[in-house]
């Protein structure tokens, strides 16, 4: 029976920043031997994949993911031969390994572009995208950077302006050219005959813009403390039409492997999300689902988002849910080390697949980062605004020992406070990483959790309340998101049964009837009788 479902549909998938999850060589910068020594860990967390953050050759400018070869492991993450073993080793236990592809862009320093900008009649000049100047001289449209200022950079040499969605340092590729097309699928196929078992797709809505460079019109609704490239709606640089035929392509190259899964990063409204499904499910297997990590901890909120969400997914749509990531700001930091505890489980007892940032497990804040220490070039181009990645990348806490064990050297950004870390929570019953292991564990024992239908409960004020059933297997789930307690009345739903699991440990067991009280933060998941 279990079987129907594909391991990224039932398993947990554990997202890895290379640079700050373990150092090995004592240069203060995580690399694929940490990685590997730290296995061991995360089977017995509990995980199904790990999905790695760019560990290809890069200058590091957007730290990797500005590639200058996507068939080269970087030095400072170490080399082919410990990828290969990586992978064996990851193999070895069971689990499976997701590499980042990130196909809207390369670095300035690959050698597609530096051929391409040698001349206006290089044979890769159409690799990339050139436009002359605006009859003033200026850029060719009012596109902007991500990262701030125009998203056009004036190549001097050949006097055409070339387009960077992110950094200037990072051109983007033009996948209407066959050729790119080409190279880019054959640099999946490269990774895939090498046992990776799937890709996560960095800014995939972005890889097709408009053919004839039309202005972007202005946004009524910018205000300062946004990102400055949101003065504009983003309605010709991204999500074009055209669009779910490069994904196609790359889906057709996937479907060729056994097994394997593609992830699309994008953020847009759900609406247009589940469009990344594909017709007749030709997309990516999981577009990525963000509004845990952009909506307010707020119950009839979350409580809507999920049944939308859950309507709008195309019957051969599976769903999947997020709680933090390298680019946002941690979990534990945005609704407070109680609520992240109840977030754990609302990410892990909702339907469809999740994704775990590195650290959240044990409850890992943003640390503030000292001016000096700034490495990002988001917080440098636009500071100020509290847009710098840096507090949510900082180095993982493995132990009290000097820089929490991350490393014998200097780490590449600054810890934060070393007694929260994972030797201390592996003896504490009742931490942040117990809690996850209780989770993960009990997903693992009840496909009703991992694969089961979902249904909501009604509940009002800070509440909220869903089914998960699998056959005749059926689980509730009770989550109190405000800060004062809250009765949940269990007669009038016909519901009554055991408490497997909470977040308040003593309570596991307890028979609940009638009506049970949440206190604040509390979740529990209930075995229906
Ligand atoms: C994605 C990555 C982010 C990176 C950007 C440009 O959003 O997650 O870290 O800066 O793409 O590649
Ligand atoms: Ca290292």
């Amino acid at each position: 029976m279990e079987n129907e479902y594909k391991w990224w549909q039932s398993g947990v998938i554990y997202q890895i920043y290379p640079r700050s999850f373990q150092d090995s060589n004592g240069d203060g910068i995580g690399d694929l031997t940490g990685i590997a020594s730290r296995l061991d860990y995360l089977r017995d967390l509990g995980i199904d994949a790990i999905w790695l953050s760019p560990i290809f050759r890069s200058p590091m400018a957007d730290f990797g993911y500005d590639v200058a070869d996507y068939t080269a492991i970087e030095p400072m993450f170490g080399s082919m031969e410990d990828f290969e073993r990586l992978v064996e080793e990851v193999h070895r236990r069971g689990m499976k390994i997701i590499l980042d592809y990130v196909p809207n862009h390369t670095s300035e320093d690959h050698a597609w572009f530096r051929e391409a900008r040698s001349s206006r009649e290089s044979p890769k000049r159409d690799w990339y995208l050139w436009s002359d100047p605006a009859s003033d001289g200026g850029p060719p449209n009012n596109w902007q950077s991500v990262f701030g200022g125009s998203a056009w950079e004036l190549d001097e040499g050949s006097g055409q302006y070339y387009y960077h969605a992110f950094l200037k340092q990072q051109p983007d590729l033009n996948w209407r050219n066959p050729q790119v097309q080409e190279a880019m699928l054959d640099v999946l196929r490269f990774w895939m005959d090498r046992g990776v078992d799937g890709f996560r797709i960095d800014v995939i809505w972005h890889v097709i813009k408009d053919r004839e460079l039309r202005d972007n019109p202005i946004n009524p609704n910018h205000t300062p403390d946004q990102s400055p490239h949101r003065k504009f709606l983003e309605i010709y640089n991204v999500d074009q039409p055209e669009v779910h035929e490069i994904i196609s392509m790359m889906r057709d190259v996937s479907d060729g492997y056994e097994d394997r899964v593609l992830i699309g990063e994008i953020y847009l409204p759900v609406e247009r999300l589940v469009a990344y499904y594909g017709e007749k499910g030709t997309g990516v297997h999981l577009p990525y689902n963000f509004q845990l990590v952009e909506l307010p901890w707020d119950a009839r909120t979350i409580a809507r988002t999920v049944n939308d969400y859950e309507a709008l997914l195309p019957e051969f749509g599976w769903p999947n849910w997020v709680l933090g990531n390298h680019d946002k700001p941690r979990v534990a930091t945005r609704v407070g080390p109680e609520q992240a505890r109840a977030a754990a489980v609302l990410l892990l007892t909702l339907r469809g697949t999740p994704t775990i940032y590195y650290g959240d497990e044990i409850g890992m804040t943003n640390v503030p980062i000292p001016p000096d220490r700034i490495q990002d070039p988001y917080e440098k181009n636009v500071p100020g605004l509290g847009l710098g990645r840096d507090p949510q990348r900082t180095p993982m806490q493995w132990s009290g020992a000097k820089n929490a064990g991350f490393t014998q050297g200097t780490p590449w950004l600054p810890l934060g406070a070393t007694d929260l870390n994972v030797e201390r929570q592996l003896v504490e019953p009742d931490s942040m990483l117990a809690l996850h292991k209780r989770l993960l564990e009990l997903r693992r024992r009840e496909p009703a959790l991992s694969i089961g239908d979902y249904a909501p409960l009604e509940a009002g004020g800070s509440l909220m309340a869903w089914v998960r059933k699998k056959d005749a297997r059926v689980l509730f789930v009770v989550l109190n998101m405000g800060d004062e307690p809250q009765d949940f009345d269990l007669s009038e739903r016909n519901l009554e049964g055991k408490i497997l699991l909470g977040t308040h440990r003593g309570r596991e067991g307890e028979w609940v009837e009638n009506s049970v009280t949440l206190r604040p933060a509390e979740a529990i998941v209930v075995e229906a009788d």
